[in-house]
């Protein structure tokens, strides 16, 4: 049979309150005497009983998240922040992956409403859907990432995506780069259509800048191919000699397709630049230059505003959080020899 609180007591020689104190309060408990009830949890075995603290406390020891596409190592990171910051409070992080779409973004609103988790953060696939404010008004706190959810009843932390786009585009220019191309898609994603805008703000600053829209039907590595394998197919005359790509996976997939096709030089042919800066793209075949975002901090600091929203303070005010992007070069826009 599984040990009992009152068992866990019992072998350590203490009662059972403080064996509460030492799981939920460590601050009201002696060293020692948290090393006993340790020792004899561990002896025994025992697991917890969360349900019964969840009634008592009305709230689980975790947090929601829910984020677009899992595959996304944007995402990863920025869960790898709020898990930290999470950590930090003890509790733990439940990740969900809407897959950009709303039954999936809506079934896991679902689950961690029953959950009875602290709150939720959620990179929303769409328009910040009335989802959000049921939520919110049944008492779950909620943060949108990735999203400025200014207007919404509810906190947010993101990017200005729109300063990210003129940051790379504005690049492209300054290295002398004539036509450029703005590859990603679909366009509905206000990550996309942001990151667009900012990127026709800076073509218009420069004299001579053409800026095409080549729209994918997805920010993978696999529309990064399809899209190098178009304009690889193109006459050279007909190719942009830059391309600026929503994130880092579109682009990476850009440079294999140019790399493996091998008709297109990477950045003497067209010179690339991508976004979110994640891990890959230093480590890419081709350096990938990128607007970078800070997506571990993303994730704490929407935990950060989680929990003071989850304090159901009456004084609480939504907060929204914007981050300014920042231009890194590498390779893939500005070749070693000239860059160093
Ligand atoms: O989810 C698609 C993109 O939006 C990610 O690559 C990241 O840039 C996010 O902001």
């Amino acid at each position: 049979m599984a040990a009992s609180i009152k068992d866990v007591a019992e072998r350590a020689g203490v009662s059972v309150g403080t064996v509460s104190n030492v799981l939920n309060r460590p601050q009201k408990v002696s060293p020692e005497t948290a090393r006993k009830v340790h020792d004899a949890i561990n002896s025994l075995g025992f697991i917890r009983n969360d349900a019964a603290r969840q009634l008592r406390e009305g709230r689980s020891r975790s947090i929601g998240l829910i984020v677009l596409d899992v595959a996304n190592p944007f995402f990863t990171d920025l869960a790898r922040g709020a898990e930290d910051r999470a950590a930090e409070h003890d509790l733990t992080v439940l990740l969900g992956n809407s897959d950009k779409s709303d039954t999936r973004e809506a079934a896991y609103l679902e689950h961690f409403l029953e959950q009875r988790v602290q709150g939720v953060l959620l990179s929303p696939r769409g328009e910040i859907s009335d989802r959000i404010d049921l939520m919110h008004d049944r008492g779950t706190a909620v943060v949108l990432v990735d999203r400025d959810g200014t207007g919404h009843g509810v906190s947010s932390v993101s990017v200005d995506d729109v300063v990210g786009g003129y940051l790379a585009v504005n690049h492209l220019a300054e290295i002398g780069r004539k036509r450029i191309a703005f590859v990603g898609g679909p366009s509905s994603f206000r990550q996309v259509s942001d990151r667009f805008a900012g990127a026709h703000n800076a073509a218009v600053e420069h004299p001579g800048i053409s800026l095409e829209k080549i729209e994918t039907e997805s920010l993978t590595v696999s529309a990064g191919r399809s899209a190098g394998d178009a304009i690889s197919a193109r006459l050279p005359d007909a190719r942009p000699d830059a391309i600026f790509a929503a994130n880092d996976l579109l682009a990476i997939g850009l440079v294999q397709s140019f790399v493996k096709l091998g008709d297109v030089r990477v950045p003497e042919d067209i010179a690339i630049v991508g976004y979110d800066d994640i891990a890959f793209a230093e480590a890419a075949i081709v350096p990938l230059s990128s607007i970078r975002q800070p997506s571990e901090l993303i994730g704490a600091t929407a935990v950060d505003l989680l929990l003071k929203d989850a304090a159901h303070d009456p004084k609480f005010i939504p907060q929204h959080v914007v981050f300014q992007p920042e231009l890194v070069v590498r390779d893939s826009s500005v070749p070693r020899s000239e860059g160093e």
